[in-house]
């Protein structure tokens, strides 16, 4: 079969895998209304391209939080990556560095943050979720040492979804996640959690943190007055609260709450060059993929990492040159026909 696109990838891992795990990556809460709309959405929306442009030099390399990277697309953390390939997260990390991005790694992940970092040639953020706090400090304290150059704090888990296709299909195999030493320290997200754990954070460590799952203007706002450095827009794969937008559907009252006080991303549903066209010229700096690299992942391991990424480069690279836009820089919001992202 050839994997010409992020789709192909998916029916092979679909078709690798085993059922458990597959289901486990697929799968979103309840109904699974915001999984499917995170894809309908970038369909909806229409590109109005500009001709008679010279495109003969594409340009996409960019930085995020002052980091260099190929292109505006980092992997975003998921849990659990040794589903996927035996090496779980150091493959993943290695894919990473061939492909020139960036990988956030996930505080529940399968491999340590350690063994990640070890394994990596490239630049890592660490995913934070809050269990405890002495739990926490610990994780960023290990983080910060191991050279991670940024923190990802993950705001929309003050608990688990409902992820009832999951549940059907219980997980076969146990995998360890390997950031904790007891088991039962890790599944249990602090619900008390409030904005207070910002200034927490900020005594600890300098990293920059960034906070994942921001939805509203008001909540982007508020982050912003926090002093964070990124915020990234995303409902977590369609993984948490069923029935929220799309994420690109928010990013254009976000972007303009936030008003260039910190740096903002999208996730959720990127799957096609296009897609990550239309989330530049709504505003977002960069996007994450979260789904498509485990895919990749598992077809082929770090080279399948990096070819998934590849394709949704050069598919970006494509989209620009069509869109009349050869430098990130010319993408802006009068590539957009739409009516209703307001
Ligand atoms: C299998 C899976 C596991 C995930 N685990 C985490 C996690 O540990 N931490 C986190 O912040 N987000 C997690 N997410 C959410 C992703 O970071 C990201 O928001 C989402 O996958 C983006 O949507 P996409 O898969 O459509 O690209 C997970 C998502 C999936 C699919």
């Amino acid at each position: 079969m050839d994997l010409l696109n992020v789709f192909d990838y998916e029916a092979l891992a679909r078709e690798r895998m085993d059922i458990s795990s597959w289901v486990y990556y697929a799968c979103g809460a309840d109904d699974e209304v915001t999984l499917r709309a995170n894809r309908n959405a970038f369909e909806r929306i229409k590109l109005r391209p500009r001709v008679l442009v010279d495109v003969s030099q594409v340009e996409m390399i960019t930085t995020v939080l002052g980091t260099p990277l190929a292109m505006p697309i980092l992997i975003a953390p998921t849990a659990l990556q040794e589903l996927a390939h035996p090496e779980g997260e150091c493959e993943m990390a290695r894919g990473a560095a061939l492909a020139g991005t960036l990988l956030v790694v996930s505080t529940s992940a399968s491999r340590s943050l350690e063994e990640v970092a070890a394994a990596a040639g490239g630049p890592l953020w660490f995913q934070l979720y809050i269990t405890t706090r002495p739990t926490a400090q610990r994780l960023v304290a290990r983080a910060e040492a191991a050279g991670y150059q940024g923190l990802v704090l993950t705001v929309d888990t003050p608990r688990w979804g409902n992820k009832e296709r999951a549940a059907r299909h219980p997980l076969t195999r146990g995998i360890h996640k390997a950031n904790f030493e007891n088991e039962s320290e890790a599944d249990l997200p602090d619900p008390s959690c409030t904005w207070e754990i910002i200034p927490w954070l900020r005594s600890l460590t300098r990293l920059p943190l960034i906070l994942k799952g921001i939805l509203t203007p008001e909540d982007a706002q508020r982050a912003c007055d926090y002093g964070v450095d990124a915020i990234i827009v995303s409902n977590h794969g369609g993984r948490q609260l069923d029935g929220v937008p799309a994420t690109i559907e928010v990013l254009p009252e976000i972007v303009e709450a936030v008003a260039g006080r910190c740096e903002v991303y999208l996730d959720g549903g990127i799957r096609r060059g296009t897609d990550i066209l239309k989330a530049l010229a709504l505003g977002a700096r960069a996007v994450l993929v979260g789904r498509p690299p485990l895919w990749g992942l598992a077809v082929n391991g770090a080279q399948g990492v990096a070819d998934v990424l590849d394709i949704l480069r050069d598919e970006l690279e494509q989209a620009m040159a069509l869109a009349g836009c050869p430098r990130l820089a010319d993408i802006d919001r009068s590539l957009i026909r739409l009516t209703h992202v307001s």
